[in-house]
């Protein structure tokens, strides 16, 4: 075997672990081993590009004459991975469950600069070095990498402002945007033609200035698309932009191996970009959203406080105690449990799942019902469920759990809000009409778990509220839910 073929068994390994990854992570009890699968393909990903390309051999053709060449740059390679492994694991100790969209924006962006960066390092390395069409197509990639990598740092450092509040979730709506869009796309193409076009072989130094000028032009061209293409974003389809923007990273990733050569990268990257792409195209869906009007912008104001004008609150709510909530459980023969957002915020969860714990020995069937959108990420239910150990076959999809809520007792709606309004299905004009919900009002008795008459996400009004079977219990969602445990215990 050669060095090279060293090389090439271990990618495929890193790439087998990455896929494996994939799969296990798409299912809550695999999850862990999924994470594992992760780790170790990039440690093999890792150690197989530094010091694959570093093994050689000197004469003989057997390992026996192998010779490692360790890199010059290495010092580097390894400061750059504990700085960068540091951040990271500190980033991963300190931040809430809640922050977590606007962490995942964050590294969208790294993963976009690093394209940038790689793409100016591949147009001023004059040690590589071709000629012909070899030439031009190693130029389309450095564009094109540059390009995609450009959007990705703008837009997510945008989502990331958007997220975590420092900039307002209303969408910017500028005066022809879309025409401003289709100028930079023209602007764009014409210039990948003049970078081609005029930045020749490597050893004409002249050349290469030229081409200086059409890439740094479009460089900035996509930096302002991408803020201005998320700016246009409401907060209502930021988690559609997320998935987005991580399907970017990875076609970034892609390109960037195109740069560079390596198929590992190639590979790495379609696979963050298609399972980001499918997993836009699953919360649209969820959303009832078309991914280009999304990408149009305009929907959502984010801010999650007032009621859009014409939907103020429509009646009157019927309010309920804690004592009441819980002689209310110990009647009930089935419940579901329907967690949003404010349980994140509560960090309600154990106590969520002490109260299971406690109606199941008393042989009440508890289930929890998970919508694709719940919370503020793909999967945040979950995550807190299985934290708080709540079984995984009592949590099932909206999907799976839609139908049976006329014959349950009790619905507890935990800090949702958006997820349980029937206004998407009943109200035509609603700026959520369409979306799937979760039919908690078709159960015998709901009660909503929040601290006002405050919207969520979509700041819509939630005529679920002023239903007749339905019960508001104010306050914040864990110490009301200590309440009820204290009153089920007692
Ligand atoms: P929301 O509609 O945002 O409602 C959450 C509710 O929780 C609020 O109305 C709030 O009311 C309540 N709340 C907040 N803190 C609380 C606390 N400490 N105790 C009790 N209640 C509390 O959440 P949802 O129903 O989960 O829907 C998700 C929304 O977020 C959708 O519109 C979705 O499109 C959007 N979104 C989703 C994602 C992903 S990927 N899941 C990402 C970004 C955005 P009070 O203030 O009155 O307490």
């Amino acid at each position: 075997m050669l060095p090279a073929t060293l090389t090439t068994v271990a990618y495929i390994i890193a790439i087998i672990l990455f896929i494996l990854s994939l799969g296990g992570l798409s299912n809550p009890e695999t999850s862990r081993r999924g994470n594992w699968f992760g780790v170790t393909g990039m440690a093999i990903a890792v150690l197989a590009t530094i010091f694959g390309s570093r093994i050689v051999d000197v004469g003989g053709g057997n390992s026996e004459t192998w010779q490692l060449v360790l890199p010059a740059g290495l010092p580097w390679v390894i400061g750059a991975m504990i700085v960068g492994g540091g951040i990271g694991l500190y980033a991963a100790r300190v931040v809430k469950m809640t922050q977590m969209p606007e962490l995942v924006a964050i590294m969208h962006s790294l993963v976009g600069f690093a394209a940038c960066a790689i793409g100016f390092a591949s147009f001023i390395d004059t040690s590589i070095t071709f000629a012909g069409s070899e030439h031009v197509i190693h130029l389309g990639e450095i564009y094109i990498g540059i390009l995609i990598g450009a959007v990705t740092f703008s837009g997510s450092v945008i989502a990331f402002g958007k997220l975590s509040g420092k900039i307002s979730g209303k969408p910017m709506l500028l005066p022809a945007r879309h025409w401003i869009n289709l100028a930079a796309l023209v602007l764009v193409v014409w210039f990948f033609f003049q970078f081609v076009g005029t930045a020749g072989i490597h050893d004409q130094g002249g050349a290469i200035a030229a081409g200086w000028l059409p890439l740094i032009v479009m460089t900035i061209l996509a930096l302002l698309f991408g803020v201005h293409m998320v700016m246009a974003i409401g907060g209502a389809d930021m988690p559609v932009v997320v998935s987005m923007l991580n399907s970017y990273s990875g076609w970034a990733a892609a390109a960037t191996g195109f740069m560079l050569g390596n198929d590992l990268l190639i590979v790495v990257g379609a696979l963050v970009g298609s399972s980001g792409a499918i997993l836009s195209y699953i919360m649209c869906k969820a959303m009832n959203r078309h991914f280009l009007s999304v990408i149009a912008g305009g929907f959502g104001t984010g801010e999650g406080k007032a009621p859009v004008a014409g939907a103020e609150p429509a009646g009157e709510v019927t309010p309920i105690s804690s004592l009441e909530t819980a002689e209310l459980l110990k009647d009930a023969k089935s419940v579901i449990i329907m967690p949003g957002y404010g349980m994140a915020v509560a960090q309600a969860q154990h106590t969520v799942n002490e109260i299971t714990q406690l109606l199941r020995a008393k042989g009440t069937n508890v289930r929890f019902a998970i919508h694709p959108v719940a919370g503020r990420m793909p999967g945040h239910m979950n995550v807190l469920l299985a934290e708080a150990k709540v079984p995984y076959d009592i949590v099932l999809e909206m999907d799976e759990i839609n139908e049976d809520f006329p014959a349950t007792d009790v619905v507890m709606v935990i800090g949702a809000n958006d997820i349980v309004n029937p206004a998407a299905e009943d109200d035509p004009t609603s700026p959520i009409a369409g979306m799937p919900v979760c039919q908690v009002w078709k159960a015998k008795t709901s009660i909503v778990m929040k601290r006002s008459m405050a919207s969520g996400y979509a700041g819509v009004d939630n005529p679920l509220f002023y239903k007749e079977n339905n019960r508001m219990l104010f306050g914040d969602a864990k110490k009301m839910l200590d309440e009820v445990l204290t009153a089920l215990n007692s």
